[in-house]
């Protein structure tokens, strides 16, 4: 049992790759376990920012195995990117980077469905076109193509063109547009095979094995629990799970290997992309929480949706994640606001409910705690003790409401700026 879960706890952008960068000192091996390059890591090192989509952000750490496991979806040209980017750097990847044979593949025609999709559906979901709805739903049709299945040329060859010929059918005769020829999508997986031949492995048996072996892995997740596809706010969801049945089913780890549930939360909350956010603040305050937080996506630039912190979705995250730890990112942006809202429940129906419900968001109305806030900037703050009182206040309130231990907290955007609390 030597394995620990980093969960996006609210919809995604919670400041996990500092946190999984954060726990990677203390880990052998960092494996991503859903999504795409839908993600985007940002972690700072030393002021220089490092923006990953799907090599998991560990790599910035010497030693370390980084792993893509089976629950992910490829994009081969991603992929590829950052690969040459980190050799380019000098970086030998060689034994510190493996890809599940059984994860699927995106290939540009499920990028071109996801934006045909969104361009045709009246109730827009605001995805971010990397292709992960159709790619997950290839997946479950049993026509996708995996990672493993590109080193037989033959199984290949007949793959693709059965999935070609029924998307081109769709692109040409439902969407009206171009449809692609075989060659473009082969040359792809053809230059990708040729790099990617040896990373290829079977990560469960990796897993268990390194494991059996005493070493330490650390799970990381991408996007958060409301945007997971049972349990989030459908549609307004991705199309994995994010939450931890997917950390266990997207790397073939089980129960019984997990000792730690971190549940990554920012001190305040946002979202990106359209869906139900009951505490959302579309005002000056929604406004220099994106301003102060540099609140935009790490993927497609779009400024992010900001509000206050919701209790009754974070007990939600925990119940359904089983989390044992909060990391808490971001509480320097608060400063400077004299009264900072906290939503303790909703009301749904003239009735006052304190968990989230995810099939009727769209119609709650939140009920605030104001709790003061405070003036000072705490970027320099090295542990709790030194923070401002109604900052301490603040925090531990969210830890007892909540029902989750607070273990550690980031006041900043670089590495440094995190510490433990006891
Ligand atoms: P998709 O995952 O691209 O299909 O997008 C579905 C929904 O999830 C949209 O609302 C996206 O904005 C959101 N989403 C996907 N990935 C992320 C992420 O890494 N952070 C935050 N939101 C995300």
């Amino acid at each position: 049992m030597s394995c620990i879960v980093a969960i996006g706890a609210q919809w995604g952008d919670e400041g996990k790759a500092k946190m999984i960068d954060y726990f990677s000192k203390d880990t052998d091996i960092i494996v991503r376990y859903q999504g795409g390059a839908n993600a985007g890591h940002t972690v700072v090192v030393d002021g220089v920012k490092h923006v990953f989509h799907l090599i998991p952000s560990g790599i910035l750490h010497e030693g370390k195995v980084c792993v893509i496991g089976n629950g992910v979806v490829v994009d081969p040209e991603v992929l590829l990117e950052e690969i040459e980017l980190l050799e380019s750097k000098g970086m030998n990847l060689t034994g510190r980077l493996y890809i599940s044979d059984a994860a699927h593949l995106i290939l540009p025609l499920h990028k071109a469905f996801d934006e045909v999709m969104e361009e045709f559906r009246s109730n827009k979901i605001g995805t971010t076109k990397r292709g992960i709805g159709p790619a997950y739903s290839d997946k479950c049709l049993r026509i996708g193509l995996r990672v493993g299945d590109i080193f037989d040329n033959a199984l290949l060859k007949e793959k693709l063109d059965f999935d070609i010929k029924l998307k081109n059918l769709y692109l040409e005769k439902v969407f009206a547009r171009d449809p692609f020829p075989f060659e473009k999508i082969y040359a792809i997986i053809d230059r990708f095979r040729d790099k990617i031949r040896k990373m290829v492995i079977n990560t469960p048996h990796y897993l268990h094995t390194a494991l059996d072996a005493g070493k330490r892995i650390l799970l990381e997740g991408a996007q958060g629990f409301a945007l997971d596809i049972d349990h989030g706010t459908y549609p307004f969801v991705t199309s994995s799970n994010p939450t931890i049945g997917g950390a266990l089913l997207g790397t073939g780890l089980n129960t019984f290997n997990i000792e730690k549930i971190f549940g990554i939360t920012k001190a305040y909350i946002t979202r990106v992309g359209e869906g139900p956010f009951p505490t959302e603040e579309k005002g000056e305050i929604g406004e220099m929480l994106r301003t102060r937080g540099g609140e935009f996506g790490a993927t497609t630039g779009r400024p992010r949706r900001c509000g206050w912190f919701d209790l009754p979705l974070i007990r939600q995250a925990r119940r359904i994640n089983g989390i044992t730890d909060m990391a808490l990112t971001k509480l320097d942006v608060l400063s400077g606001l004299k009264t900072i809202k906290i939503a303790v429940a909703y009301r749904l129906d003239g009735k006052e409910i304190d968990y989230f419900p995810s099939a009727q968001l769209h119609r709650v109305e939140p009920l605030y705690e104001n709790l003061p806030g405070w003036q000072e900037d705490i970027a320099e703050c090295t542990e709790f003790n030194s923070l401002p009182k109604q900052a301490q206040n603040y925090v531990r309130y969210i830890e007892r409401e909540s029902g989750i231990k607070l273990s550690l907290i980031s006041n900043g955007a670089d590495r440094k700026n995190t510490f433990l609390v006891s």
